[in-house]
């Protein structure tokens, strides 16, 4: 890691009950004040941004259990709706975990918006039932996330890389979609571009799915509707995606690198992340340059990693 930009400072501390991280890298002028990430308020809002509660559509907001965490209180106007000031509160813990990351060194932060997280149950209008400001229609549902990366922006600076993960499914259901079309998916990625973000990742289970129909992946299509750089990633150089291999298949080696590369080259992305692949070969990179064949990834390799 990188020693500490001299323009940020942290001061962390425990009180016996935590740490306590005071951020102090927010922009001269910027409306909002340093939080803190030990306060109560940003503890419950960390849970949320980890957990990945999702509350079926049928469930009403009444139904909910009052103290519950990680979970988008759902209204259907029959009360219980959480007021916007509780989670000004959530908006802050990721810029003060933003904010945190530069402080220690680190070169970027990637925000995880896709299949199921926070960000995502606000963006799905089948979890997002809200009628105040951050609900209705799609560009409603994308002020949340919006809020979160101006907020970010406004902690880290113009020149720190900000990424933003999303996905147009659900972990829990594959043809669940955000948007139907690249109209929809528009009014999701251009004001989240303007909000600060500096590339986005798009997870799909396989690279070279199209998207909206079409050939393209969801990874050009942003590419090409937000203008940002994008990185693609699924099943890499795997015969079978990450939802198989949870169900105890195996994944053997596949050389599905030309349509890859090809897009590379045309531009239709920026990034390849690659997962699973990587695990099972940590040379990964030199053997694609030098056609040296690849292990074969199984479940039991995660142990090796702790
Ligand atoms: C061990 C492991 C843990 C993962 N954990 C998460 C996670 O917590 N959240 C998430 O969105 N994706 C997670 N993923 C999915 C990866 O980010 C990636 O999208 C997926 O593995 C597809 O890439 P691959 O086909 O190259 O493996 C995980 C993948 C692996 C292998």
């Amino acid at each position: 890691m990188k020693t500490p930009p001299a323009s940020t400072a942290m001061t962390l501390s425990t009180d016996g009950g935590g740490w306590l991280s005071k951020c102090t890298t927010r922009e001269p002028g910027s409306s909002h004040s340093s939080g803190t990430l030990g306060s109560s308020a940003s503890r419950r809002s960390t849970a949320w941004g980890v957990s990945m509660t999702v509350v079926p559509a049928a469930t009403t907001a009444s139904a909910l259990p009052a103290s519950s965490e990680g979970t988008v209180y759902l209204s259907n106007g029959s009360g219980g709706q959480r007021p916007s000031t509780k989670f000004a509160g959530a908006i802050e813990a990721y810029g003060n975990a933003a904010c945190t990351a530069k402080a220690l060194g680190f070169d970027g932060v990637e925000i995880h918006g896709a299949h199921g997280y926070l960000i995502d149950q606000f963006l799905w209008d089948q979890t997002n039932l809200r009628e105040d400001e951050y609900g209705g229609d799609i560009g409603r549902r994308t002020r949340f996330a919006a809020e979160v990366i101006q907020e970010i922006r406004a902690n880290v600076g113009p020149d720190f890389p900000v990424v933003l993960r999303l996905s147009n499914w659900k972990q829990q259901n594959y043809s669940a979609r955000l948007a139907a079309n690249p109209e929809e998916w528009a009014a999701i990625v251009r004001p989240l571009a303007g909000a600060g973000v500096d590339a986005f990742h798009l997870s799909q289970r396989r690279y070279w799915e199209g998207e909206f129909g079409t050939k393209a992946n969801l990874a050009t299509w942003t590419k090409k509707l937000s203008g940002k750089p994008t990185i693609t990633v699924g099943s890499i150089t795997l015969d079978n995606s990450m939802a198989e291999m949870m169900r105890g298949q195996g994944s053997l080696p596949e050389n599905n690198l030309a349509p890859l590369l090809a897009g590379l080259e045309r531009g239709d992305f920026d990034l390849v992340a690659v997962g699973r692949a990587l695990i099972a070969n940590p040379d990964w990179p030199h053997r694609v340059r030098n056609g040296t064949p690849f292990v074969p990834y199984s479940l039991s390799m995660l142990q090796t990693l702790v």
